[in-house]
């Protein structure tokens, strides 16, 4: 019988190897054979440890499961999926039927993410099985400027957050005259509620190999890195483990897959800093110093890692480019709207009943997100705000939640998609707190190099407290030096944690000013 127990983060913090010990043990005391599969998470967070068991009908998930739960669940005919000998199902609380006819995700639309939860994440066999290698191979087919159509026609645009078309970066590194380039994978994922990277890097580490020799071999670059952070020791430890055994199946190496071109992988390790996810600053850091932004121009795609032509993605863009190759650059392009092509995998998190990852294509709203797949708040109360895009974007309130999840109409509203991590307020929260704990979050990971940033961010947090401290005359004054200083920041920080940090405060103020003491609505 094969059973399956996640290995993911999610899943060891909420105790899936005890899990998984339990199971065993039962199992060798009954003398019943057991093949455990220790896959990537489903996803479904508030259901970790989420246990399946292969059946004849597919999948069956049962959780969240405690170690204690085990014999009562083997009594209930757990290693048959809760199917009696008869056919009949033996119900169970914690049983929840065929894992891909739940809702949660059979309403989703996985490309990224088509994978993790469903293989063992280092099986080679397992990899090869699912469609893997089969975008690398077409890659090998084509020669530069078909590829670069590939990825242009695609519409794939940037999922760190800033979304800038990924076709136009490959182009100018792969027109860039140099001896040596590079592909930087950027896995440092630091915004509040997202997980989304790491999950692909522990449930499914060989597409985002596969899409990294695909952007090297486009580019002409040899040699990628995977800039982790340290905070993450699981995906540290199964993505050095993936490009060792990728390796030694040729699909890394001085000749990939035969071919006679090389591209070489090596994962480095992050040091803690919020701002080494800032592209230059993240160069800066893997070339051994301390994490400090660097002016753009010159743009990393011609003046990178140690001066030389790189692609700088994030782990969701890199991870899309399997997908594009092995079914076509019109398939991919079909999802989404407008402009936004593709899916986005969301990360549902804060104070949610239901949070966890979900790939949709862009286009969907916010209420459906939150209520649809979310199921409300966690504590039962209200949804008050909703900040979308890390702790860098705008808080959401309840007049835009309709508004497609498309990057331009966020622009539009003066948000961000970002990085598609939605963290979930009830109506409990204060919004003049949380822009005060904008400013000092800034305060505490700006790198100091600008003085809008370094200075500004300590000076918000003292006019916030004087907003809310004040009243009358003072507290107005206040309210107009919030937004000039909101105005700096904006257009004069070097780069996007200075120059987003206006768009939790601004918006916070817009949508809330009965939190900051203010009667009417604060003129825009
Ligand atoms: P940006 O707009 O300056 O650049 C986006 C990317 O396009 C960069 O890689 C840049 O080098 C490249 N680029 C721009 N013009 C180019 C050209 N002509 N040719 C080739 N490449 C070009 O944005 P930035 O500062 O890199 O990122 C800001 C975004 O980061 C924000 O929108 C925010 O949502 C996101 N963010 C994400 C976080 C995360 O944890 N994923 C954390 C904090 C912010
Ligand atoms: Fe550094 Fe902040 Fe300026 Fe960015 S905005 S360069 S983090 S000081």
């Amino acid at each position: 019988v094969t059973v399956y127990v996640p290995r993911d983060s999610a899943a060891l913090a909420a105790g899936a190897d005890e899990v998984a010990a339990a199971l065993q043990a039962a199992c060798a005391a009954r003398g019943q054979p057991l093949h455990l599969v220790r896959n990537g998470s489903r996803g479904m967070l508030w259901l970790e440890p989420l246990v399946e068991v292969a059946t004849p009908h597919g999948r069956v998930a049962y959780g969240p499961v405690a170690p204690e739960d085990v014999s009562e669940l083997l009594a209930a005919q757990l290693l048959a999926g809760g199917f009696a000998p008869d056919g009949s199902v033996v119900a169970h609380p914690l049983r929840h039927g065929v894992t891909e006819q739940m809702p949660y995700l059979a309403l989703q639309e996985r490309l990224t993410f088509r994978r993790v939860g469903v293989t063992d994440p280092l099986s080679l066999d397992d990899y090869a099985a699912h469609e893997g290698w089969v975008g690398l191979r077409r890659a090998l087919t084509l020669d530069t400027a078909a590829l670069l159509h590939e990825v242009t026609h695609s519409g794939l645009r940037g999922r760190g957050g800033a979304a800038f078309p990924a076709g136009i970066k490959w182009k100018t590194v792969a027109h860039a005259q140099a001896a040596q380039k590079y592909i930087v994978c950027n896995a440092d994922e630091g915004d509040s509620g997202t997980f989304a990277d790491r999950m692909v890097m522990e449930g499914d580490p060989y597409g985002l190999i596969e899409g990294m020799a695909i952007a090297g071999l486009t580019v002409g670059a040899t040699q990628g890195y995977v800039y982790i952070r340290s905070e993450y020791p699981e995906a540290v430890d199964v993505m050095q483990q993936a490009i060792a055994r990728a390796t030694a199946a040729g699909f890394l190496g001085d000749s990939v897959l035969g071919s006679g071109r090389a591209f070489h992988l090596q994962v480095r390790k992050a040091a803690g800093a919020y701002v080494c996810g800032e592209e230059t600053a993240m160069l800066e850091s893997l070339e051994g110093k301390r994490g400090i932004v660097r002016a753009k121009p010159p743009l990393p795609a011609l003046q990178g890692l140690f001066g030389q032509p790189t692609v700088i993605h994030n782990v969701l863009t890199l991870a899309a480019v399997p997908t594009i190759l092995a079914r076509g650059a019109q398939f991919y392009r079909d999802y989404g709207v407008g402009r936004s092509h593709g899916t986005l995998p969301f990360q549902l998190a804060g104070n949610i009943r239901q949070g966890g990852l979900v790939e949709k294509a862009f286009g969907l709203t916010l209420r459906e997100l939150i209520y649809g797949f979310g199921g409300g708040t966690r504590s039962g109360r209200p949804v008050k705000a909703v900040q979308v895009g890390g702790p860098l974007g705008a808080y959401v309130p309840e007049s835009q939640w309709d508004v497609p999840l498309d990057y331009e109409a966020y622009a539009a509203m003066g948000a961000v998609l970002g990085h598609g991590g939605i963290v979930v307020h009830d109506d409990t929260a204060d919004l003049a707190a949380l822009a005060r704990y904008a400013f000092e979050f800034c305060a505490l990971e700006s790198c100091g190099k600008c003085t809008p940033c370094r200075i500004g961010s300590t000076r918000g947090v003292e006019v916030v407290d004087r907003i809310t401290a004040n009243q009358g005359e003072v507290k107005a004054q206040q309210v107009v030096l919030l937004r000039e200083l909101c105005d700096t920041m904006l257009s004069a920080s070097l780069c996007a944690m200075g120059g987003m940090t206006p768009y939790p405060v601004l918006s916070a103020l817009n949508h809330y000013p009965q939190d900051f003491g203010l009667a009417a609505p604060a003129a825009a």
